[in-house]
This record gives structure tokens, C-alpha cells and sequence, in this order.
């Protein structure tokens, strides 16, 4: 086969993604370190412990192995209870710190995009009623201003709240994240609160910054109706993508949130997105199940002959991610794949997991379609929440104990790709010659 090669646009931001919790460590003043003391949270009783002691100091090496394999971006999110520990009190120093990681990103060459809210909150702040709370968006504000005022001359990329849809499924729904509520109660209300939080920081950073660029990482999920002849379970399919999939990013385009038969205008909201973040990893079958309706009637599972990952955490469904950036179309913004990767310790099927996801995206912007980046998830193996240290999402291989790195094959391959920023067919033929037929077809 003659080689060949699969370009993507100059100023293309290739990266990972991390998220303070996960990698800082010893965060002893936010609602996840509480969660993780408490019994039958976290699997295996797992705790985050040092995490990847980025607040030990370990960014700097990790920025570095980074910085190394070509990667020109990085996202990292803030600790809003380190930043104020208490609600009357800023913690300069760690205002320094994480200013000091900024300039760091920019003594590397890579553009930093920092997330507000990365699903970890101060204590104080769940005392009052968490993401419950009637001022919760006012109080975010407030960080959010103090952040933008301290760090801005180093950030113009802003994600203000991370996956609201995984946060209000996850916190609300399944009983997974914290506050660990199984009710359709507040539900409603915390998705209104999300919305109003973004879109007042939005307008903060906005009247900080001139040249801030502003949006969600919204989880993406592809949904398929397991028959498609069903009616019932394309009903299903559709209800799970209109509330877990359009809710969030459609009330910041038309400044009204709808889930299921409720509706709210909250026009404050309205075009407040400059870019849709997507992370996408995999895609479910949904069948109509009346048993579930706390599920909103799905039942949902992976195609029998999926390709999955390790712990079946993942099924390996690239297409989905072409289906993610051709739904986000219809906003009119900038895409960026904030977040995308597979958890294999052994580094099995990262390799054509990644070549594969990330020819969708190459695919995506052959159409033309508006992709400014690419977030791998994630740099380093970290704390993965509710399953604890039992997933290996890292390019590099993480030893908890000793703090020691290893490098996983996926390290030089993503190199190569940053580098070049091109898919080439010798770099598919070497890491995974099984899809080279799919992707240089003959
Ligand atoms: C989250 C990350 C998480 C990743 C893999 C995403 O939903 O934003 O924090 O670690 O998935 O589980």
C-alpha cells in the first residue's frame, strides 16, 4: 500500500486532560475526601491519597513527559476549596501555586485550558446544600471572579462546569457521586442551578476578559435503540439523549432548560457558549424496560460482540465520536474533544482505541466541521471517583505506592501524532497493523 497521510489543521491544540481531585492529592477539604472515608463509596474502600502528588510538586515532571511527547495543550481544572477554604477566606498561596503551574504550562509552549469545576467541591459549600443551594450560583461566582482576576493573564480557555449531565445523573440519580441522592426531586433544581452558575460566570469572565473563550465539557453518550423496529425503545433512546445529551448545551443556546415535562426559562443563559467541549467513550444500546423508571426506562448495555475494555468499563464504538461532533453541529460553535480515552492497564487496546477515535475526528474536520482540539484522557493514571485506583486511564502507568512512572506504549504513539500532527499509515502499521486496511483503505 502506498503510503499515506491523514492531516489535520494547523494550530490543531492536542493534549490530555486531568482534573485537580484526581491528580493533586491530599485534598482534604472538598466533598470527594469526605465521600471517599466513607464505607462501601469507593471500591475496594480506595482513597486518593497523594493521587499523582501533582500538589507535592509532581506537575513539573509530568508537564515535562508531557511537554516531551509533543503535546502542545493541556486541560487542568482548579480546587475551589483549596483556592477558599472557607467562605470568608482565600487562600493566597494556593492562588500562587496554581499560577506557578500556569507559567509552567507556558514555559513548555502549551496553552492551558482551565475548568472551574471539575465535580469536587469545599466542604463548607456542602454544608450549605451543595449544587441544592438557592445562592449556590452567586457563590460560585465569586470564586470564579477571584480565579479570572488572579490568573486570567495566563488562561483565555475556560470550561466553567465540568459534565453537569454526568454530575446530575451521578450525584442524583445513581447514588454514585456525592451527595448520593436517588430522587427526581432536587434534580431539577440542581440543573437549574448548573445553568445559571455557567451562565454568571460566563458574563464574569467575559466583562474580566476581552479574549476568553467560554463553554461546558459535556459528556457525550451515543444512544442506540437495541431494536430498531421498537418504537418503545427508540422512545427510550431518545429520552435518555434529550435529557442527558441536549438539556444542558440547548438551554445555554436558547436560554430555556427543559428535562422530561419541566421547563424553565433562564434567559441569562442564552448564548452563552463560545465553544461546546465534548468528551466522548462510548456508546450504549437502549432497550425500553417499564421496570426502570428511575432510568427514564432504559435499560442499557454494550452490543454482545463490543469490543471492551478491561474492567468492560468501555465499549470501543469510534463512530460514536463522529456522531458526537456531527450533533454539536447544530450549536455553531468552535468543538473540542475536551475529553476522550480507555482505561487498559496493559495497554492493549489503547493503541487502535486512540487511532481509531481520533481518525473520526480527522473525518469530522474533512467535512470541515469547526474541531480545534483534542484532550486525551489522561496523562498520568489517576483517582477515578467511585472506582477508586481499579482503572488505568493513563498514558503513563502510575505506581500509587511509590510515585514511580512507567510508559506506556500510547506515550510515542500520541508523540507522534502530536508531532506530526498527522496520522500517517507507517505510525497505524507499526502501533495497530489490525485496522490498517479500515483506515487506508487500498
Ligand atoms: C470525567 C473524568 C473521569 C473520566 C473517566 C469523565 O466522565 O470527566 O473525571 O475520570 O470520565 O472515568
Amino acid at each position: 500500500m502506498a503510503q499515506a497521510n491523514l492531516l489535520f489543521p494547523r494550530g490543531f491544540l492536542w493534549g490530555c486532560a486531568t482534573a485537580a481531585h484526581q491528580v493533586e492529592g491530599q485534598n482534604t477539604n472538598n466533598n470527594w475526601w469526605a465521600w471517599e472515608q466513607q464505607p462501601g463509596r469507593i471500591i475496594n474502600g480506595e482513597k486518593s491519597g497523594k493521587a499523582c502528588d501533582w500538589w507535592g510538586g509532581r506537575w513539573r515532571e509530568d508537564f515535562d513527559r508531557a511537554a516531551e511527547a509533543n503535546q502542545n495543550a493541556h486541560r487542568l481544572s482548579i480546587e475551589w476549596s483549596r483556592v477558599q477554604p472557607a467562605p470568608d477566606r482565600w487562600d493566597e498561596s494556593a492562588l500562587d501555586y496554581y499560577r506557578e503551574m500556569l507559567q509552567g504550562l507556558a514555559e513548555r509552549g502549551m496553552t492551558p485550558m482551565v475548568t472551574l469545576h471539575h465535580f469536587s467541591e469545599p466542604l463548607w459549600l456542602t454544608e450549605r446544600g451543595s449544587w441544592e443551594a438557592p445562592e449556590v450560583a452567586e457563590l460560585f461566582n465569586r470564586f470564579v471572579e477571584k480565579i479570572v482576576e488572579a490568573l486570567g493573564e495566563y488562561v483565555n480557555l475556560w470550561v466553567t462546569i465540568n459534565e453537569p449531565n454526568v454530575m446530575l445523573t451521578s450525584a442524583y440519580f445513581m447514588d454514585d457521586f456525592p451527595p448520593g441522592k436517588n430522587d427526581f426531586g432536587p434534580a431539577f433544581r440542581v440543573a437549574e442551578n448548573f445553568t445559571k452558575a455557567h451562565a454568571m460566570a460566563y458574563h464574569t469572565i467575559h466583562r474580566l476578559q476581552v479574549s476568553a473563550r467560554v463553554g461546558i465539557a459535556l459528556n457525550y453518550r451515543s444512544f442506540t435503540p437495541a431494536r430498531s423496529w421498537s418504537p418503545l425503545d427508540r422512545w427510550a433512546a431518545n429520552l435518555l439523549g434529550s435529557s442527558f445529551n441536549h438539556m444542558f448545551p440547548d438551554a445555554l443556546q436558547i436560554g430555556r432548560l427543559r428535562f422530561i415535562a419541566l421547563s424553565k426559562s433562564i434567559p441569562q443563559a442564552k448564548g452563552t457558549q463560545d465553544f461546546l467541549g465534548i468528551n466522548y467513550y462510548s456508546r450504549d444500546q437502549v432497550a425500553f424496560n417499564l421496570l426502570k423508571p428511575g432510568e427514564l426506562f432504559a435499560r442499557r448495555f454494550y452490543l454482545p460482540d463490543a469490543e471492551l475494555s478491561p474492567t468492560g468499563f468501555i465499549a470501543n464504538v469510534p463512530e460514536g465520536m463522529f456522531e458526537a461532533l456531527k450533533w454539536g453541529l447544530k450549536f455553531n460553535v468552535p468543538l473540542i474533544i475536551t475529553e476522550n480515552g480507555v482505561e487498559d492497564a496493559d495497554d492493549h487496546l489503547r493503541p487502535r482505541y486512540l487511532i481509531q477515535h481520533l481518525h473520526q475526528v480527522w473525518r469530522a474536520v474533512n467535512f470541515n466541521f469547526p474541531v480545534k482540539g483534542y484532550f486525551h484522557w489522561t496523562l498520568v493514571d489517576n483517582f477515578e471517583w467511585e472506582r477508586g485506583w481499579s482503572q488505568r486511564f493513563g498514558l503513563w502507568e502510575l505506581d500509587v505506592e511509590t510515585q514511580a512512572r512507567r510508559k506506556r506504549p500510547s506515550v510515542d504513539l500520541y508523540s507522534e501524532i502530536c508531532r506530526e500532527n498527522t496520522i500517517s499509515s507507517d505510525l497505524v502499521a507499526r502501533y495497530a497493523p489490525e485496522i490498517l486496511p479500515k483506515i487506508f483503505p487500498d
